[in-house]
């Protein structure tokens, strides 16, 4: 395995399967209260330049379970967020921690952690990729569909960070994605065609109700992602048309699930009624964050 994690393609398409089939088993004997310290005295070192509440708990009580310490770092407190250099961050941090995960906004910031640090780094989300949020968005198909090859996943709305990682992986799952976006907020083409040439199942609609016809997963993320706050009202009304509501989730395949990373504006991006729903999977994917990342740490560290 590659020593960070910065992209969902820096693992393998076995080594997402051994993931899998182990935070599905530290999950089966965290419901008995199993907690095994393979990763006592190591310590993460969580670097949060954005807001997060799934991430940052799900990281933090990951590693105390493992037996482990996190340290949550706020960029603003440290010096960092008076002009050290990333590089010297990085390097010195490396001494200390035995793993890095840095949520940040520039992704150009998340390689150049990993350059300098001898330790891994984890991307807990950039401008270009969210690569935990898939691996637990697959674990979640897995456990609700049972498999990913051949499912037909709908992405419904901005073509985003979270969407990118969902577009790569379909090379490790054998998944198929279709997105359809405003074409303004379409995933950047360069980031598609590398896709594909690499053998990713994806196409690109405007049309929500294409994507959602027959699908098997609908999934969305919010309209607004972190930075984007004073595009507000403009993205709104651009984004309302894609909508997951009843009426979308009618044309998807009669046994359909729906899927949100979270945090959702409820009643823009999803409603009530679809995010409450018996096909909503919203909060197993959010509760796997924990088991997968346990599992990536454990690979990473132990
Ligand atoms: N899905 C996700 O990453 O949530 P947070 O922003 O709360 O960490
Ligand atoms: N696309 C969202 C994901 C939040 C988990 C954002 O970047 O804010």
């Amino acid at each position: 395995m590659n020593k960070d994690f910065l992209s969902i393609l820096d693992i393998s398409r076995e080594e997402l399967i051994n993931l899998i089939a182990h935070a599905r088993k530290l999950k089966e004997e965290r419901k008995v209260g199993v907690h095994t310290p393979v990763l006592a005295h190591k310590t993460l070192g969580m670097i949060f330049e954005k807001s997060s509440t799934r991430t940052r708990i799900s990281f933090e009580t990951g590693m105390y379970e493992l037996g482990g310490h996190a340290l949550f770092l706020n960029p603003k407190d440290m010096q960092l967020g008076r002009g050290e250099a990333i590089r010297d961050t990085a390097r010195v941090m490396s001494r200390f921690v035995s793993a890095i995960m840095i949520r940040a906004s520039r992704h150009d910031e998340v390689i150049e952690f990993a350059t300098h640090s001898d330790i891994p780094v984890i991307n807990g989300l950039s401008d270009r990729e969210h690569p935990c949020q898939t691996l637990a968005d697959i674990m979640t198909i897995n456990e609700w569909l049972f498999r990913t090859e051949g499912i037909r996943v709908a992405w419904i709305g901005d073509g985003n960070n979270v969407c990118t990682s969902l577009i790569l992986s379909t090379i490790l799952t054998g998944m198929e994605v279709i997105i359809a976006s405003p074409s303004e907020f379409a995933p950047k083409n360069e980031i598609v065609s590398e896709a594909l040439r690499m053998g990713a199942k994806v196409r690109v609609v405007t049309d929500p109700g294409v994507a959602a016809a027959d699908a098997d997963v609908i999934m969305t993320d919010t309209w607004i992602s972190m930075g984007q706050e004073e595009e507000v009202e403009q993205r709104k009304k651009i984004f309302m048309p894609y909508q997951v509501n009843s009426d979308l989730m009618s044309k998807a395949k009669p046994g359909a699930i729906v899927m949100h990373c979270l945090p959702a504006h409820r009643n823009w991006e999803i409603t009530d009624e679809v995010i409450d729903s018996k096909r909503s999977a919203v909060w197993d994917q959010a509760e796997n964050r924990l088991h997968i990342q346990k599992a990536l740490l454990v690979r990473l560290l132990a």
